[in-house]
């Protein structure tokens, strides 16, 4: 064997995961398993019922509809065996879409269904953004009632709750692209105006004031007449700047009901926000997103809308859907900024410390017992001392924990 080759087998390999993927130790996992937990149990809780699919997917599902960033910077693609381009789902709505369209006429509607499916990302590791995140998707197929979009934030709402959030926590901010495609109707803006708009809303509160005025009048260089409106309405969330008209359209009186309803099922903490447009390319009515409102994390959480044209891509009829992705990296910061996360808790009950290996026998047999009665049971056989041994079990988070030795045995009487 050449010096080399004996060289690189030595090589030692680096314990990291992938850049921006999740390992999950038992703690993270316990943590881990009561997000999702949590999350299903209160879509379940709105009779919604779970669905799953494979991580894979054929590429051009994404082409299609889900805007130019994801599809051209953020998905992981590669070609298969057979020449096939394949990407890892970035998304569950274009999967959950195709699912409906495949059985369309099998499904009962309106159909309720959620997921906790993990998704990956190509994105520059950081706080709240990973390249692996988990995201429970909920949504309602099969009406455009103003209902499902009520019921829909409803949901992320009491999925809030459950976790033990506040209602000064959190905010939701609502917005409809119906009804900003009316006003950019109304003021006869082009496409590229309209396009370059909506960059420039999502990008303001990342961008000092100035910067967004100067931007602003750039894109409408030609129409002078309507900065100040614009200046105030989506720089300064001013809806009073603009004309009746577009106030009293139906978009906007939807919009209106939507927060009136919600107010009337107690949730008040819901607000009209002109800077939510949501990055995906096929929303198409009400988009909504949830902040987390301490300054600490002050950040969207999450968020979602309606979609009533994407299952056209399948060659469906109009299909109507509204539904939101909540991911379990920002709301895990969500948490931990308001001290809501769970003490960890292990699924093993009983930990029995072996002082004796005379007794490891002993021990067995009443493992054995306890398991058949559903009593979950860990037993120690490293021969360390008893301190040691009850040091482990409290690691290992086991509320209750028996010492054996010789003595317990004879005797028949143990310390739980
Ligand atoms: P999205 O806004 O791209 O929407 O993602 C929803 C949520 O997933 C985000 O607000 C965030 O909580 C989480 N998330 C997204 N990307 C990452 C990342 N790289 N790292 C950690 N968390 C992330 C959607 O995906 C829509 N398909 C949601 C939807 C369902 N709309 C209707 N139905």
């Amino acid at each position: 064997m050449s010096k080399e080759s004996k060289g690189e087998r030595s090589k030692k390999l680096s314990s990291e995961s992938y850049k921006g993927v999740r390992d999950f130790y038992p703690d993270d996992k316990f943590l881990h398993n009561y997000i999702l937990e949590t999350m299903a149990q209160t879509a379940e809780r709105f009779g919604y019922v779970e669905y799953g699919a494979s991580i894979l997917e054929n590429s051009e599902l994404y082409e299609a509809k889900s805007g130019e960033e994801i599809v051209n910077e953020q998905t992981y693609t590669f070609t298969d065996r057979g020449d096939r381009r394949v990407t890892l789902r970035p998304e569950m709505t274009p999967t959950a879409a195709r699912m409906v369209a495949k059985k369309k006429r099998e499904l009962a509607f309106p159909l309720r269904w959620y997921s906790t499916p993990n998704l990956f990302r190509y994105e520059r590791p950081q706080r709240g953004r990973l390249r692996e995140h988990w995201q429970l998707n909920v949504d309602l197929f099969g009406t455009s009632s103003l209902e499902a979009d009520i019921e829909i934030i409803s949901v992320a709402h009491a999925v809030m709750e459950a976790f033990g959030a506040k209602e000064d926590m959190f905010a939701i901010h609502i917005n409809s692209r119906a009804f900003m495609d009316h006003v950019y109707d109304f003021y006869s803006l082009s496409e590229e105006e309209r396009y370059t708009l909506s960059k420039l809303i999502d990008r303001k509160n990342k961008i000092e004031k100035e910067r967004f005025v100067s931007d602003l009048q750039n894109i409408l260089k030609d129409k002078a007449d309507l900065h100040e409106v614009f200046l105030r309405f989506i720089g300064e969330n001013d809806f009073s700047a603009l004309p009746e008209h577009c106030l009293n359209h139906k978009t906007k009186r939807e919009l209106d009901k939507i927060l009136q309803d919600l107010e009337s099922n107690d949730i008040r903490n819901a607000k009209l926000d002109v800077s939510i447009v949501r990055g995906f390319d096929y929303y198409t009515d009400m988009v909504f997103e949830v902040f987390d409102t301490s300054p600490e994390n002050n950040r969207s959480l999450f968020g979602g809308g309606r979609y009533d044209d994407l299952l056209a891509i399948f060659g469906e009829d109009h299909l109507p859907a509204v539904g939101f992705g909540m991911g379990d990296v920002t709301l895990q910061d969500f948490l931990e900024t308001h001290d809501l996360l769970p003490t960890t808790t292990s699924p093993t009950d009983l930990y029995i410390c072996v002082l004796d290996k005379n007794v490891y026998s002993w021990a067995h047999t009443t493992a054995s017992r306890l398991r058949k009665e559903g009593i979950n049971v860990a037993i120690d056989y490293t021969n360390k001392k008893a301190g040691d041994q009850v040091k482990t079990a409290s690691k290992l988070f086991i509320p209750h924990i028996i010492c054996i030795g010789e003595d317990e045995v004879e005797n028949n009487t143990f310390t739980l």
